[in-house]
C-alpha cells in the first residue's frame, strides 16, 4: 500500500492522507470506524456507481438502501448544481444528519466536488472522507480540497476550498469503468508527468501497454504517482496563488476548446490537445525541444487522446475564447510551458497572436 500524507499549510494541524491500494475498500469501514469516531457517516454515492457496486458494498458491510446513511444522487455534469446540494442537505435534515455527522463521497470527480461542497456548507462545516471511482478522480480532483457546482452560465463558478479528512483510493473501482472514461483521466495523468515528474514519464511509456490491457499494480503505481506530485503542488499553495497554476498546464487552451464546442467535447481530449498546444509554442519559443513535443504527441496516441485540434476551432476563436477565462488576471494572459519533462514555466508576457499560429497548424485537415 502506498500511504502520501498531504499537509495543508495554511493551517498545520489539518493534514490528511492519500491511500492508495488494490482492495483498500475492505479495509475502508474500519478505517471509518477509527478515523470519524463518534461522527455518524452518511455515504453519499452517484447512482450510477452504485447500480454497479451495490453487490460488493453489501459485502462490506456499507450502508445500502433502506439504510439512513446511504444517500444517492445523478453524478452527472448537468447535475452538478446547486439544486443537487439542496436537495442533499434536505435529506440530510430529514436523516438527523448533525454537526457531528461526516460525509462519505463514492464516484467520480463531479461527486466529489458535488459532495465536498455540500460538506463544507451543511451546517457550516462538517467533515468528509472521498472514494473516487474514476480514474480522473483518483488521480487529479479528490486530492487538493477544491469543492464546488456549475452555475448555467459556466463550470466550477460557485465552491470553496474545503479539505477532505482522508482519500482512500481502490484502484479496482477501474474495473468498471469505461474505457472513454479511463482515457479522460489518463489526459490528467501525462499533464501531471509533463509538469512534474520525468520518472513517471518515463513509467508511462514503458508500461503503456500494460496500463491499457489493465494491470492494476502498474495503474496503482501510476495513481500514487500523480496523487504525490499534485499534493506536493497543493501542500506549497493550497489556494491557487501561485504554484498551484502549474497544474494548468494544457488547460488554458483545453478550456477554450470545450467551451467553443459547448461542451461536446470531453475535458481529458481537451486537455491532450491543449498540452500538445502548449508543447508546440514551448518549441517554437525555443523553451522546449521538438523530441519532447514528439513524444508527448506519441504518448497521446499510445493512450488513444486526439493530438490534432478540431478544424472547427479556428486559433482566432480560441484565442478570442481565452480572454473570458481565469486565465487572464489583471489583464495579462498567464500560460504554462513545458520547458522539459517533468519542468513548467508560468508565463505572463507572452504574445496571444504568436499562439494563434501555432494553434492553426495543429487543426485537422
Ligand atoms: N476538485 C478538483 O480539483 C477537480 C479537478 C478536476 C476535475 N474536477 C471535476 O471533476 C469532474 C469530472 O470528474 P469525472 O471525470 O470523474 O466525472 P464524473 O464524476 O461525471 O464521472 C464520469 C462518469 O463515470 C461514471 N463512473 C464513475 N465511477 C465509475 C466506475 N467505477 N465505473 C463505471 N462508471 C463510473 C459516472 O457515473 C459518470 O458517468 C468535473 O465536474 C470537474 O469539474 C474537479
Ligand atoms: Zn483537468
Amino acid at each position: 500500500m502506498s500511504t502520501l500524507v498531504l499537509k495543508v499549510p495554511a493551517v498545520p494541524e489539518r493534514s490528511y492522507e492519500i491511500q492508495v491500494e488494490p482492495g483498500l475498500m475492505e479495509r475502508v469501514a474500519p478505517a471509518l470506524a477509527a478515523d470519524a469516531g463518534e461522527h455518524a457517516c452518511y455515504w453519499i454515492w452517484d447512482q450510477a456507481v452504485w447500480g454497479l457496486w451495490r453487490e460488493t458494498a453489501m459485502k462490506l458491510g456499507w450502508p445500502v438502501e433502506g439504510s439512513r446513511r446511504h444517500l444517492l444522487f445523478e453524478g452527472t455534469e448537468q447535475k452538478k448544481r446547486l439544486a443537487a446540494i439542496e436537495r442533499l442537505a434536505t435529506a440530510l435534515v430529514e436523516r438527523n444528519a448533525d454537526r457531528g455527522s461526516a460525509l462519505v463521497a463514492v464516484g467520480g470527480g463531479v461527486t466529489g466536488d458535488v459532495v465536498g461542497f455540500l460538506a463544507a456548507i451543511y451546517l457550516r462545516g462538517v467533515p468528509f472522507y472521498q472514494l473516487p471511482t474514476t480514474l480522473l478522480a483518483q488521480v487529479d480532483s479528490s486530492v487538493g480540497g477544491k469543492t464546488g457546482v456549475d452555475l448555467a452560465v459556466g463550470k466550477n463558478l460557485l465552491g470553496c476550498f474545503h479539505q477532505p479528512r482522508a482519500v482512500w483510493i481502490d484502484p479496482n473501482f477501474l474495473t468498471t469503468l469505461p474505457l472513454r472514461e479511463f482515457r479522460q483521466g489518463l489526459a490528467e495523468v501525462v499533464k501531471t508527468a509533463l509538469l512534474g515528474s520525468e520518472d513517471l514519464w518515463d513509467f508511462l511509456e514503458r508500461e503503456a501497454d500494460a496500463l491499457m490491457a489493465g494491470d492494476v499494480s502498474v495503474r496503482s503505481h501510476m495513481i500514487t504517482a500523480c496523487c504525490r506530485i499534485k499534493a506536493e503542488v497543493v501542500a506549497a499553495d493550497e489556494r491557487e496563488a501561485g504554484r498551484r497554476r502549474v497544474l494548468n498546464l494544457g488547460h488554458t487552451v483545453g478550456h477554450a476548446l470545450e467551451r467553443l464546442s459547448g461542451y461536446a467535447l470531453a475535458h481529458g481530449d481537451a486537455v491532450a490537445m491543449g498540452l500538445v498546444a502548449a508543447a508546440e509554442w514551448a518549441v517554437k519559443l525555443g523553451l522546449l525541444e521538438r523530441s519532447v513535443a514528439l513524444r508527448l504527441i506519441e504518448l497521446c496516441r499510445t493512450f488513444g487522446l486526439p493530438t490534432q485540434l478540431p478544424a472547427a476551432a479556428s486559433g482566432a476563436d480560441i484565442v478570442e475564447a481565452l480572454r473570458s477565462d481565469k486565465k487572464y488576471v489583471a489583464g495579462r494572459l498567464h500560460f504554462i510551458l513545458p520547458v522539459r519533462i517533468g519542468q513548467v514555466t508560468d508565463r505572463t508576457d507572452l504574445d496571444p497572436a504568436q499562439l494563434r499560429t501555432v494553434l492553426d497548424r495543429l487543426r485537422a485537415a
